[in-house]
């Protein structure tokens, strides 16, 4: 019996590969590499010491997904494939729609008819909206959407729902990452962004890598955070990957059910802890101005890991210096 992983060769889908690999799981990684490479899953092989089957194929195309679950005996499914820019989103929701939403309903779809029913889909922290308060609690339930990106994870958590309400056999595990960051020790996999990055971790490393001359820090005068710089729950993708497999546990234990975690360290860290850590690891400099505030971002949030400790018996173990290390590592080893 195998899991299947859409977006397996992606960043997070990789890191996942590794650890199901590593707790002897059998896994079947199907790609279109919109976002990825193919050198990924030879990483992944040399990581492990372990083989598996890989489609080159969109998870959104039927015909070819039937073919996967036709020729192999699968179990389960975890979910990475979708797009996951932010401001692209705003552009082109109609892209962000069609593929995220409409691939993931191609995904159950077939997932019912081959009797099917277990999946762990990753959602996001941008689901919560803006609730008002900085710590983020599941029962706190989906808030209002600032992007189509966060609107296709609530969408998707949805519908998620709705197919356990129609039919209870279906084991389902949600998700919600915080801010993942820093890649596998073995500096084989990492997150490799490509064109100019959105997120903090990846602009820190092309700015280290001094192929950008500077980072732009967005606003330092929030309220509620340490030095006035905008504060996130940073978490290692290894510990991330490791909850998946938490996950699978829980759903291959319990009857049936949609069990939904955060999954975070539970504290945030301001851009400029980020930045001075980073120097201070890695021994290098990042370059940094103050400029206006993002549009859109709010001061802190963080997570209430407590539910996916106490049911999963997950908790994040990695430091922020081990975030910092582990990504300048991944592109060091590449360059
Ligand atoms: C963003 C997305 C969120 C997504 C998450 C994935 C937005 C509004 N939200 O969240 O939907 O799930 O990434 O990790 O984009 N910063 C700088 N300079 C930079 C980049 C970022 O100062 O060049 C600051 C931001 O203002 C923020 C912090 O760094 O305070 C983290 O930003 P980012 O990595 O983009 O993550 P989020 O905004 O939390």
């Amino acid at each position: 019996m195998s899991v299947l992983l859409p977006g397996g060769a992606g960043y997070i889908g990789s890191h996942t590969a590794v650890e199901l690999l590593n707790s002897g799981k059998e896994i079947i990684i199907i790609d279109n590499f919109v976002n990825s490479k193919p050198e990924v899953l030879e990483n992944i092989k040399k990581i492990t010491g372990k083989d598996f089957k890989f489609y080159k194929i969109d998870f959104s195309d039927e015909k070819e997904l039937e073919k996967v679950f036709k020729e192999n005996k699968i179990d389960s499914v975890i979910n990475f494939a979708g797009y996951k820019a932010v401001g692209e989103s705003v552009k082109e929701p109609l892209k962000y729609y069609r593929n995220n939403v409409s691939g993931a309903i191609v995904l159950f779809e077939v997932m019912k008819k081959y009797n099917v029913k277990k999946i762990v889909f990753s959602s996001s922290a941008t689901i919560y909206g803006d609730p008002g308060t900085p710590e983020y609690i599941e029962e706190m339930g989906r808030g209002k959407t600032t992007n189509p990106y966060g609107t296709t994870k609530c969408m998707i958590e949805q519908i998620l729902e709705d197919i356990y309400v129609s039919d209870n056999s279906w084991d389902i595990g949600i998700l919600r990452y915080f801010n993942p960051v820093g890649a596998h020790e073995s500096g084989l996999i990492g997150e490799e962004p490509k064109g100019i990055p959105n997120n903090l971790m990846p602009f820190i490393m092309k700015v280290a890598n001094k192929e950008l001359d500077h980072l732009n820090v967005f606003g330092n005068d929030y309220k509620g955070t340490k030095d006035g710089t905008g504060a996130r729950d940073y978490l290692h993708v290894v510990d991330l990957a490791k909850g998946h497999i938490k996950a699978l546990e829980k759903l291959d234990k319990e009857k049936s059910g949609v069990f939904t975690y955060n999954l975070g360290t539970g504290t945030a860290y301001t851009v400029l802890e980020m930045i001075e850590t980073f120097k201070k690891v890695n021994n290098i400099d990042v370059p940094y101005e103050i400029v206006e505030r993002r549009p859109g971002d709010l001061p802190i949030f963080f997570a209430n890991p407590n539910k996916a400790e106490k049911e999963l018996g997950w908790k994040a173990e990695k430091t922020l210096e081990d975030m910092c290390r582990d990504s300048w590592n991944y592109i060091k080893n590449k360059s």
